[in-house]
Parts: C-alpha cells; structure tokens; sequence
C-alpha cells in the first residue's frame, strides 16, 4: 500500500502540537509544546497566554516534525487540524499555521473537532469496529458519544455542569496540587481509602447525563468544615474518595450505555482516560460484556496532541470531508 501522509496542527488549549501520521495510525512525528509551566501559578489556562505562547511555538513545531519524520511538503497528502471546541484565540493559531501550509502547497485542509481528535487517540492500539461507544472524558468534557459509522458521532449523554477534568483541577487546587492536578490526584487515590463517601450525582437517573459540580462543592465544604474545626484531613483518602465516585459514575453511566446501545466496541479516551482507577474500572465492567471489545486510548495520547488529530483527519480527508480558506475557529463546536 502507498504512503499517505497528513501533516496535523492542535492548539485548541495549552499544547501546542504538530505530527505526521503515515497510514492513518503510524506516527511519524507528534512534537508537542506544553505551556503548563506559564499557566500553573494561575491555576488553570489564561486565554491570552495560551494564544501567545501557541504563536511563538507553532513553527517550530512544524518544523521539528517535518525534520523527525523526514519528509517534506512534497511528500504530504493533506493538513488537518483542530478547529473547535476551545480558546478561540488559541485554535486560530492552528488554524492558520494549517490553512498557510494548505494554501503554499496546494493541499487538502481536513477540519477536525477536537474531540474526534481524542476518540482517534485509540487508532493507535487498533483498528475501531463500528458501531463502537465512546466514553469521553477530559478537561472541557465528559460524554458518551455513539459511533455508527466512520465520521458519524452522536452524543447520547454528556455533563450538565462540571467535565471530570475540571473537577479534578478544582478539588487539587483545595488541596494545594499544580494545574493540571489529575495525575497527582490519581496517585495520592492508590494511598488512600474511600472513607468519606462523596455523593455520586445522577446515577441512579435513566439518561447518559453527568453532574459533577455537587461532587466538587462536597469535597469543597469538608475540607472548609474540617479546616474550621482546626482538623487536617488525610489527603490521600480525600483523593480516594473522590475518585471512587467519578469513577463509580462513568463506569455505572459507560455501563448502562452499553445495555441499550449494542456496539462492537467500547472506546475509552480523552485526557482523563489516562487515570488508572478508570483503566482498571473498565476494563473490569468490559469483562460482562463478551461481544465489546475494549479500546484504551494509550496513556501517553490521553492528553492533547496533534497524532489523534492526524489519525481522525485521515479518515475524514478519506470522506471527501474538506475545509477551504474561509475555515474559522470554532469556539463552542460541537459533534
Ligand atoms: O483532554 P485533555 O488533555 O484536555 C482537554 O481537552 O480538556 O484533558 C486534560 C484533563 C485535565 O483536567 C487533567 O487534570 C486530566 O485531564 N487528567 C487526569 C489524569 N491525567 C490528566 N485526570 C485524572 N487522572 C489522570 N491520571
Ligand atoms: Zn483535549
């Protein structure tokens, strides 16, 4: 089989990433900029600095790509790039340095939403196998997305307030833990017990809808109480306790998607895909379901990245799906 190549820009938030994605799924280059350091004494991502910083990175990330993968404009077949949802100011940076290349070169520009992006993230492993379910979980969202066919997303329930990510940050502020605070959150969870028994909103509900705003204020209020009181509550089993109920909530919510929506696979992904706890949890509920195979985004592409973008650009530019020069950011887009 002939090469093709997709050249792929990311810098909806506070990475910015070019790749070169052979094939669809081999990734020949995934150079990523992160500008966590600049944003972390803010405690979560300032739109003007990200959109600063993704100017000052963007072609050096390209061509640090080109010169990873070792090959040139000629050898590209199509650029795709994030387009929406996030930081406007920080997508038209992608979206320029995108549409430039496109333009200078006479390729296909091939839009992507970000969160195709991190569904694609699991291309990687293997192959998708339609219908598939999608359980998506990052710093901006948490949905269950239903895939019927390539390019087809239908959201079949998502959070009515907080995304999981956000309430991770939120509750590592309380404790004094850096933006973003899912990692260290995950890891101070495996010290500790779930003593505390925080609420586990909306799940005995008959949607696919999440909540995890009251989780944050419960967790908010006993750390504040506490404090009154003079106490020092045990950090590690604060942590435990929360994540036991996110991950309790979209394991029950993942599970009962996938009684009403029989699919051939079931597709974990999104920055908080990365969390151990979730891992284990669903791969666990998976064992109940012989005819799903399960899908984990691997940890090292959880996070934002131009390769997913590359591997659902390729398969969207297959589609004939095509942007031309008058593509514009996307702030609020959704599938
Ligand atoms: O998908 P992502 O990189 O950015 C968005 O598109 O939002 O997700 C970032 C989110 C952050 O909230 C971060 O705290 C969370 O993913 N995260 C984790 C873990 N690693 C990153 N949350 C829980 N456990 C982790 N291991
Ligand atoms: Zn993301």
């Amino acid at each position: 089989k002939q090469r093709e190549l997709v050249l792929a820009f990311e810098s909806s938030c506070d990475e910015t990433s070019v790749a070169i994605i052979e094939n669809g799924h081999k990734i020949l280059a995934n150079i990523i900029a992160t500008q966590i350091n600049s944003h972390k004494r803010f405690g979560g991502v300032v739109p003007e600095v990200a959109s600063r910083h993704h100017i000052e990175q963007v072609v050096g990330c390209l061509e640090d790509a080109l010169n990873e993968a070792q090959v040139s404009y000629d050898d590209l077949n199509a650029v795709a790039v994030t387009y929406g949802p996030g930081l406007v100011g920080a997508l038209l940076v992608g979206v320029a340095a995108a549409k430039a290349v496109a333009f200078a070169h006479n390729l296909p520009l091939v839009p992507v939403n970000h969160m195709a992006g991190h569904i694609y993230a699991a291309r990687f492993v293997e192959p998708i196998i339609f219908p598939a379910l999608a359980l998506l979980v990052s710093g901006g969202h948490t949905e269950l997305v239903y895939l019927a066919k390539p390019n087809s997303y239908e959201i079949i329930g998502e959070t009515r307030d907080d995304a999981a990510g956000e309430a991770y940050d939120k509750v590592g502020r309380i404790l004094g833990i850096n933006y973003p605070a899912g990692k260290e959150i995950d890891r101070l969870a495996h010290q500790g017990q779930d003593t505390f028994n925080f609420p586990r909103a909306m799940i005995d509900e008959d949607n696919f809808d999440f909540s995890f705003s009251g989780l944050k204020s419960a967790f908010i209020n006993t750390v504040h109480h506490a404090d009154q009181l003079g106490k020092e509550l045990n950090h590690a089993d604060l942590a435990a306790s929360f994540q036991q109920s996110v991950v309790d909530v979209l394991a029950h919510k993942m599970v009962k998607a996938l009684r009403k929506y029989p699919v051939k696979q079931l597709i974990l992904a999104g920055g908080v895909a990365a969390n151990s706890g979730l891992r284990e949890r669903i791969k666990s509920e998976l064992q109940d379901f012989e005819d799903v195979s399960l899908l984990m985004a691997p940890v090292k592409l959880c996070g934002d990245n131009a390769a997913m973008i590359g591997a659902a650009g390729y398969i969207a530019w297959k589609a004939g799906i095509r942007a031309d020069m008058s593509l514009n950011a996307e702030p609020s887009l959704e599938f």
